[in-house]
């Protein structure tokens, strides 16, 4: 295999010309019946960034071995060729569809650009392999339905990176949560907090590609556009054709924390103002953002409202815990930040204030009646991609269902998308879960998926 060979605006991009046969659909490749001891056999799309880290969480367990790597760069593929070596050599390739059709891969991780989920997601279906599948699930509700839909069909075990699922931590704030540790929950926020001001991700010039070929392999459905190195690796999340932005990037893991810890359906409505206001660069996302979901929240019969802001021109605190998350009950509020939490008592009065009046301003007992609903409580944990992959493992030996099936990572994900759709089209959208479809506005609908370039396409 080639080394990536150096280009004048990209140092990324090899000039390695790939052959341009398509590969037709693979027959199935009928999974092994695996047992506790055996050792699954595992193909990785996308090695960078993400695709590395799920690379080493699953390494962290001794049941599996890497035997097949794609990916558009040799440098990511040499050293997760690398890493893996001790348990026998990877084959490489730099086609996804080859690596479908390879035998002896049981499972693959499909860590590529938001953009390429759905084809490779249901291409793998068809191959008759087990997923872990990076979040955001998709780029679109109609794509996310339709993987959902896939895995009905074929019936792979599925799991979708929204890793926090799988930490023992947030796994019992979940039962506390249930069991009506803080009180009825009226509202859930999330903050992304970040700085950017004022060069963001730089703002480099369309250029012509390193490479058409790899170009093209990189926008797969997506729309055919100008190059611009930023919309290439690890900053393809600043732009719509390949991302729903820092809202199902960061938001999407807020969101899946939100429905999960507060058993939560999809939202019943969604709002969202903001826009790019400070930060220079050449990104289309907004660095500054606030969109307001009402869910029905099924523990007070009542709705909830719940919300993200992003602000990416100032990272001052959130919250008075500067923790990302925040639950607000009846009796406390939970504060968090990745598996770490903590909970802080509301105080509540027994007796009703009166009414005010200039003849009587004692307040004494009603102010003396406050007493804290709860004590104070905190905890600690880790959120390591380690216990998602351990989880997945089992799974593909038991068959059962894992802690973020497709099911779950596209619900996960209806609420930032829509967000993205309420803060295009500027309007507050009502949103029906049965038919994933707006009910106040076709324009809006017009989101819910995109024309995809010819050749593609997730026809099960
Ligand atoms: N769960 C998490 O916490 C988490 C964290 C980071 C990223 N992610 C997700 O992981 C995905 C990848 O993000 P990233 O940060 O690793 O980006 P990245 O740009 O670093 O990596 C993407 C990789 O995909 C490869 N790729 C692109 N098109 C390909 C194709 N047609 N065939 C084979 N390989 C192809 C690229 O060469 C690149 O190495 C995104 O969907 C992102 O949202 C999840």
């Amino acid at each position: 295999m080639t080394q990536a060979t150096a280009s004048s605006n990209s140092p990324h991009f090899s000039r390695r010309r790939f052959g341009k046969a398509a590969i037709a659909a693979s027959a199935l490749s009928y999974g092994r019946i695996l047992g506790a001891n055996d050792r699954v056999a595992m193909g990785y799309i996308g090695l960078g960034n993400r695709g590395d880290q799920v690379h080493d969480a699953f390494l962290e367990h001794g049941d599996n071995a890497t035997v097949a790597i794609c990916d558009l760069r040799d440098d990511y593929m040499d050293l997760a060729a690398k890493k893996s070596a001790s348990r026998g050599a990877a084959k490489r390739y730099h086609d996804y569809r080859k690596l479908l059709e390879d035998k002896n891969v049981d499972a693959v991780a499909i860590c590529t650009p938001d953009q390429w989920h759905a084809v490779m997601f249901v291409a793998a279906c068809k191959a008759g392999k087990d997923i872990y599948c990076e979040k955001p699930f998709s780029l679109t509700i109609f794509e996310g339905r339709r993987m959902v839909e896939a895995a009905a069909k074929y019936k792979p075990v599925t799991q979708v990176g929204l890793h926090r699922r799988s930490a023992p931590e947030i796994r019992k704030l979940a039962e506390m949560l249930k069991a009506g540790e803080i009180g009825k929950i009226s509202a859930a926020r999330s903050f992304h907090l970040r700085n950017d001001w004022p060069v963001g991700i730089g703002n480099p010039a369309d250029s012509a590609p390193p490479s058409k070929e790899l170009w093209d392999a990189w926008l797969g459905p997506a729309p055919a556009q100008p190059y611009n190195v930023n919309k290439t690796f690890y900053n393809f999340r600043w732009f719509y054709d390949f991302s729903g932005g820092q809202l199902t990037n960061f938001g999407v893991h807020y969101n899946d924390t939100m429905r999960m810890l507060m058993q939560l359906g999809v939202p019943r409505s969604v709002t969202a103002l903001g826009g790019k206001y400070v930060v220079n660069d050449n990104r289309q996302i907004p660095d500054t953002l606030v969109v307001l979901w009402e869910y029905d929240n099924p523990a007070t019969g009542a709705p909830s409202l719940n919300s993200y802001e992003q602000y990416n021109g100032n990272g001052a605190p959130g919250n008075i815990r500067n923790m990302e998350l925040e639950f607000r009950g009846t009796l406390g509020t939970l504060y968090m930040q990745n598996a770490n939490w903590e909970i802080v008592p509301e105080r509540n009065h027994s007796i009703a204030p009166k009414p005010r009046s200039p003849l009587d301003r004692d307040e004494s007992e009603f102010r003396g009646s406050f007493k804290p609903a709860m004590a104070a409580k905190q905890g600690k944990g880790s959120a390591s991609t380690a216990f998602h992959t351990r989880n997945f493992l089992d799974c593909l030996k038991s068959r059962k269902e894992t802690n973020c099936p497709a099911l779950e990572g596209h619900l996960s994900n209806v609420g930032p998308l829509i967000g993205n759709i309420a803060h295009k089209t500027r309007t507050h959208l009502q949103f029906d879960a049965k038919t994933e479809r707006f009910t106040n506005s076709e324009e809006a609908n017009k989101y819910l998926h995109y024309e995809y370039r010819k050749g593609y396409s997730i026809d099960l």
